[in-house]
C-alpha cells in the first residue's frame, strides 16, 4: 500500500507481478470536438506501443466522426460508440468490457481534454510493474494541478477527504481519473454490480480494489486545466457522489459492526 509520500513499496509483501502486456488507453468523450485529435496523437507519440479506445457518448458536435477518421488513419485507434449521454462511468464500463474481451494485459483511463497528460503515462505504466492499479495523484508530494479555479480544487479535495475518512481508505486523490490497471485486476473487481453513473465511478473503483486486497500505488501527476471545451461537471454528479459514498461509509461502519465487513476482504492476489 501506498504510504502516503508518493514513494512506492511495490513488492512489500514479497508480491510477484507478471509482464503488463499491451496497454489500453480508453478515452471517454462527450463533446471534445476542439480536443480529440490533440489528445489521440498525444498518447500515440508518448506510448506508441499502446492501443488508444475513444468511448464516444454521440457528441452532438460531432467527436465521433473526428475519432474514425483517426481511427481510419491509424490500426492503434479504435471507436466505441454509444448510442447517447450515459454518464462517465457506464463509458467506461463499456470500453474496459471491451477491452476484457480482447487481450489487453493493461487498461488505461484518461479524460480527453490534456487535463491528463499523455507524456506522463510511461511513468503510471513503470509503477504498474509493482502493483495491481495506479491512481495519477494530485494530491501526493509532486502532484499538482495548474490553472484550476479554487472551487474546483476545494471541492476535489474535499471530495478525496470525505471518501478517505467514510470509506478508511489509505489514499490521497480517490476521485481522480487517470489511471493504469492490471485486466486481473479488473477482472476482480466484481465490475458487473457497479451501478455508479458519474465521477464516483472513480471512487467506486478505488474503494473496490482496496477492499479486495489489491496493491493500490499512487504516483504524482500534474493535472492541467483544459483550455478547450467545457467541464462536464454537473450538481447532479456531486450529489450523486455524496449519496454514494455516504451509503457506503454507513454500511461498511454497519457491516464492522455485525462483524460482517462492507464488503468481504479477500486474500490478496497471489499471497498464497
Ligand atoms: N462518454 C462519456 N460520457 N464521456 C464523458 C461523460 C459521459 O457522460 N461525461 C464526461 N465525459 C468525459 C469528458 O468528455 C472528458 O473526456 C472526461 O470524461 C472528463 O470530463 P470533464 O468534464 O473534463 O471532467 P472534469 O475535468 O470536470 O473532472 C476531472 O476531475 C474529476 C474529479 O477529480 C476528471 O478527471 C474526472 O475523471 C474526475 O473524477
Ligand atoms: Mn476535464
Amino acid at each position: 500500500m501506498n504510504d502516503g509520500d508518493g514513494t512506492l513499496a511495490a513488492n512489500a509483501q514479497g508480491r510477484q507481478f507478471g509482464p503488463l502486456g499491451t496497454a489500453l488507453v480508453i478515452i471517454p468523450t462527450y463533446n471534445e470536438a476542439e480536443n480529440i485529435k490533440s489528445i489521440v496523437g498525444r498518447v500515440r507519440k508518448a506510448v506508441p506501443e499502446a492501443h488508444v479506445l475513444i468511448a464516444d457518448d454521440n457528441s452532438p458536435d460531432g467527436t465521433g466522426k473526428l475519432a474514425d477518421e483517426l481511427a481510419a488513419e491509424d490500426e492503434h485507434v479504435q471507436v466505441l460508440h454509444r448510442k447517447g449521454k450515459e454518464g462517465l462511468g457506464a463509458a467506461y464500463l463499456a470500453g474496459f468490457r471491451w477491452g476484457l474481451e480482447r487481450d489487453y494485459g493493461v487498461l488505461v483511463e484518461m479524460d480527453a481534454d490534456g487535463s491528463h497528460q499523455p507524456e506522463e503515462l510511461p511513468r503510471l505504466l513503470t509503477a504498474l510493474k509493482g502493483a495491481d492499479l495506479v491512481l495519477g495523484s494530485r494530491w501526493v508530494p509532486g502532484g499538482r494541478v495548474v490553472n484550476w479555479p479554487k472551487s474546483r480544487e476545494f471541492i476535489s479535495r474535499g471530495g478525496s477527504l470525505y471518501s478517505r475518512l467514510a470509506l478508511d481508505l489509505p489514499l490521497r486523490d480517490i476521485t481522480g481519473g487517470y489511471r493504469a490497471f492490471r485486466r486481473e485486476t479488473l477482472q476482480g473487481l466484481g465490475l458487473d454490480e457497479v451501478a455508479s453513473q458519474g465521477y464516483c465511478f472513480q471512487v467506486d473503483l478505488a474503494r473496490r480494489a482496496v477492499k479486495a486486497g489489491f496493491h493500490v500505488v499512487e504516483v504524482p501527476i500534474t493535472f492541467v486545466e483544459r483550455e478547450l471545451g467545457d467541464s462536464k461537471m454537473s450538481k447532479d454528479i456531486l450529489v450523486e457522489a455524496l449519496w454514494r459514498v455516504t451509503v457506503w461509509g454507513a454500511g461498511e461502519r454497519v457491516g464492522k459492526v455485525t462483524g460482517r465487513g462492507g464488503q468481504a476482504r479477500r486474500t490478496p492476489p497471489g499471497s498464497d
